[in-house]
């Protein structure tokens, strides 16, 4: 199968800007326990004249210029999310609309709660193989502040808003990313129930088999990864782990001796975003100028299903 690599970033975050003072005057809790227990500072919040679809415009319009790419260039579109604005028309089906992506090609959602960015890089990955196409846009967005149980004070404290995502391209003779992906179904630990259900609406997570499952699934994603592609450690430039807890992010970076400026972290500005916390990381990085032609980047996700991912992505 030939590869993908990532030829443009973009990113939007909602202005909206919560602090944990301000979730300190809503449930008990303060600053100290979030910030040494989380690492999370603030998150960003979708307001009352903003949508998720806005977010996801601004995150895909900025991708396309980045990238140089044309929407009439484009061979798929997916938006990982599980908190669209509509379950029908899908976030991917309303992008087609607003960016004027071709009519003849696919353009989805995709539910794999944090992992989702990993589901739907490698996704793209195969539909591009079939595409007379050579370029796809990949999404992730969430506008978890919406699905928050605010008097749960485990969990509203963790999650915020967010859009951000790829123009990937697909040519001969690159190598694959080397996804590494996988659920090992869960309906108790780690829960957002859809319409069909009576408590519809909320998250709810038990947090300490969330965090067990975490610290066992990235080393698992890193090794496989690793063992895929034959690069060592020091042949990555940069570790983007899902931004769920700065703890277990920490705890992966001692474990392979991975210096601090190759192991990014954004989660004291945003949070947990699920779905965008892969690509929000990316995206500033591609901002800040660092992602380099050639550049390797090991992508972790892990979440809700439970599911897991790894993949190695570069750039052009
Ligand atoms: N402020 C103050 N105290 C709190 C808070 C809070 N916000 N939340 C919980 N506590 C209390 C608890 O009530 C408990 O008190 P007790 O000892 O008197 O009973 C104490 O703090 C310890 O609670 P724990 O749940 O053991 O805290 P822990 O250190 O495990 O941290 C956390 C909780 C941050 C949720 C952590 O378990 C975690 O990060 N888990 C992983 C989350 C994750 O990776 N999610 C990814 C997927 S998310 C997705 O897919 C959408």
């Amino acid at each position: 199968m030939n590869g993908i690599r990532i030829k443009g970033m973009g990113m939007c975050v909602p202005s909206h800007i919560v602090t944990n003072d301000d979730l300190a005057q809503i449930v008990d809790t303060n600053d100290e326990w979030i910030t040494t227990r989380t690492g999370i500072k603030t998150r960003h919040h979708i307001g009352a004249d903003e949508t998720l679809h806005d977010i996801t415009v601004k995150a895909a319009k900025d991708a396309l210029k980045n990238s140089g790419v044309t929407a009439d260039q484009i061979g798929a579109c997916i938006v990982a999310t599980m908190t669209p604005d509509t379950i029908m028309p899908s976030a991917a089906c309303r992008l087609q609309e607003e960016l004027g992506l071709p009519n003849d090609i696919p353009c989805f959602d995709l539910s794999a709660a944090c992992t989702g960015f990993l589901f739907a890089l490698h996704t793209m990955e195969c539909l591009l193989n079939a595409s007379p196409r050579k370029y796809g846009l990949v999404i992730g967005a969430e506008h978890l502040s919406r699905v928050t149980n605010w008097s749960d004070r485990s969990t509203c404290i963790l999650f915020g808003d967010g859009a951000a995502g790829a123009v990937v391209e697909c040519r001969e003779g690159w190598r694959s990313i080397c996804a590494d992906l996988g659920c090992y179904g869960d309906n108790q630990v780690l829960k957002l129930p859809g319409i069909g259900m009576k408590e519809a609406g909320q998250i709810s997570m038990d947090g300490q088999q969330v965090f067990k499952f975490a610290v066992q699934v990235v080393p698992h994603c890193i090794d496989q990864v690793l063992s895929r592609t034959g690069y060592t450690v020091d042949e990555i430039d940069f570790f983007v782990f899902h931004q769920a807890n700065a703890r277990i992010i920490d705890l992966a970076a001692k474990k392979y001796n991975i210096p601090p400026e190759k192991c990014c972290k954004n989660i004291a500005e945003y949070g947990n975003t699920s779905a965008a916390s892969i690509p929000l990381v990316l995206a500033q990085l591609y901002e800040e100028g660092k992602l380099k032609s050639k550049c390797r980047a090991l992508l972790v996700g892990f979440g809700g299903g439970l599911t897991w991912g790894g993949a190695l992505v570069e750039f052009v």
